[in-house]
């Protein structure tokens, strides 16, 4: 062998990338069922925008002072000497293809969900990835505060209906009409604080006062605990809107706590604001999902009239991680309940016909058309639990025939080939997991052209 050959070269996963292998894939599809469910449920449409766009409609809506666009953005140029980035959140892209496409003129408000795709570069550490995916519920269109709490509703039950226990804290950050009078009141507090203050959140009292509540230092915690709270600078439009929010809640038996740190770390938002945190977590853990309005954000966005909104979106990986850890029981997956065995060379192209067939007929049939001997395959049959094998050897290609053979107790029984659809109908009927289930996707929202 030559001495000059190639060293071979291993590849890894990119530092804070996720491979999500086969164990993991009922998890995914319980929860994107879940959110496919909830969506129909309360009359969201399915939405889904390119996870690359514009680097500037970030900078624009996410914000030039929030981490996820100073640090956290994926940003480059691509061949055509674009400035683009890998969306690090949906909202963006929903806002702008709802101004893109007009949607201002279908009747308001339009209901958006969407599963997709994230990325962040955020440091690697337990519940940050830097793919990541987010469902989302977004409504444009109105105002009133009704919609918020009908949102944090939809969070507070889509954990409780998976059994996490989890709790929404809740607060109103205000508008830019009463916002700036309580930004002006906490950089004077924090200012006066400066020395509590670690490097990091000194930066951020510099480029924006609101990020330091959320600050994960224990060392500021005290200071923090007596900062001025932004509900007392709400003015009388945000107070209003907020007492609403909240006597909605109460009306739909949400629980929630009051938390004045709740100011979210992207740069839209006015009035109400929300995190799902779960019960068992709280005090500076990583939150599973969080939303709030941006009234102001389509407008920023280019939208002529002014267009309200509000939505949530949390994390699948999370979610996932959290449903794990608490050992919660999540449905299997479908299992076949038919196998097709075959012997010999003529029998694996009848076999492989006899699959054809039955998979347009809807049943769900497992295989092992590689393999060749009979017995590998009745002990496949046998671990995959299936009713019944479907036996061709070279006694049925010279008959024409298929041998049943029931796996519960051996009984095995010769049926002619053109009888072998009805005949699978009428064992089968009582059967469960004997079709296979339909693979719904969910139709995309129709876009309107202009
Ligand atoms: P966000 O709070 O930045 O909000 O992200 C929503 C959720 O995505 C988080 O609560 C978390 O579960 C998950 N997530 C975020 N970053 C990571 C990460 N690096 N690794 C794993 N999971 C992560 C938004 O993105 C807003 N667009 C939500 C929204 C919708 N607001 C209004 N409408």
């Amino acid at each position: 062998m030559s001495s000059t050959k190639a060293k071979k070269q291993s590849y890894q996963l990119l530092r804070g990338m996720k491979d999500i292998l086969p164990e993991e894939e009922r998890y995914w599809r319980f929860l994107s069922e879940r959110v496919v469910d909830f969506a129909r449920r309360f009359g969201y449409s399915r939405i889904e925008t390119p996870v690359l766009e514009q680097a500037s409609l970030y900078l624009r809506s996410s914000g030039p002072s929030s981490d996820v666009v100073t640090k956290e953005m994926y940003v480059f140029t691509d061949p055509g000497n674009e400035r683009v980035a890998l969306r690090p959140e949906g909202t963006p892209g929903v806002v702008r293809a709802y101004i893109e496409h007009g949607l201002l003129n279908q009747p308001q408000p339009v209901k958006f969900f969407y599963m997709g795709p994230m990325f962040r570069h955020d440091r690697p550490q337990a519940g940050r990835f830097r793919q990541h995916t987010q469902f989302g519920f977004e409504v444009i269109g109105d105002q009133s505060p009704i919609l918020d709490a009908q949102l944090i509703m939809m969070g507070y039950r889509f954990y409780k209906d998976i059994n996490l226990a989890i709790q929404i804290d809740v607060n109103s950050i205000g508008c830019s009409v009463c916002r700036p009078r309580y930004v002006k009141k906490l950089t004077q507090f924090l200012t006066d604080n400066k020395k509590s203050l670690g490097l990091d959140d000194q930066e951020r009292l510099k480029k924006n006062p609101l990020r330091v509540l959320d600050s994960k230092d224990p060392n500021l915690e005290p200071v923090l605990q007596q900062a001025p709270q932004s509900v007392d600078f709400l003015c009388d439009e945000c107070k209003d809107h907020f007492v609403l929010v909240l006597e909605y809640l109460d009306e739909l038996d949400v629980t929630y706590n009051l938390n004045p740190r709740i100011v979210r770390g992207l740069d839209y938002y006015s009035k109400t604001t929300w995190e799902i945190i779960e019960t068992a977590r709280t005090g500076g853990q990583d939150s599973l999902g969080g939303g709030g309005r941006y009234d102001e954000l389509l407008h920023t966005l280019g939208a002529r009239a002014k267009t309200p909104a509000v939505g949530f979106a949390c994390g699948v990986e999370r979610t996932i991680t959290r449903l794990r850890a608490n050992d919660i029981a999540v449905p299997t997956l479908p299992k076949a309940g038919l196998y097709i065995a075959q012997l010999g060379k003529e029998a694996k192209k009848k076999a492989l016909r006899l699959f054809t067939l039955l998979d347009s007929e809807g049943y769900h049939v497992a295989e092992n058309l590689s393999k060749d001997g009979l017995k590998t395959q009745l002990e496949s049959a046998d671990r995959l639990g299936v009713k019944y094998a479907l036996i061709i050897g070279q006694q049925e290609i010279v008959d024409n025939t298929v041998l049943i053979r029931d796996m519960e107790n051996g009984n095995q029984e010769t049926v002619d080939w053109a009888k072998i659809v009805p005949e699978i109908g009428k064992r089968l009927e009582k059967g469960v997991n004997s079709k296979r289930l339909e693979r719904q996707q969910p139709p995309l929202l129709p876009v309107q052209p202009q």
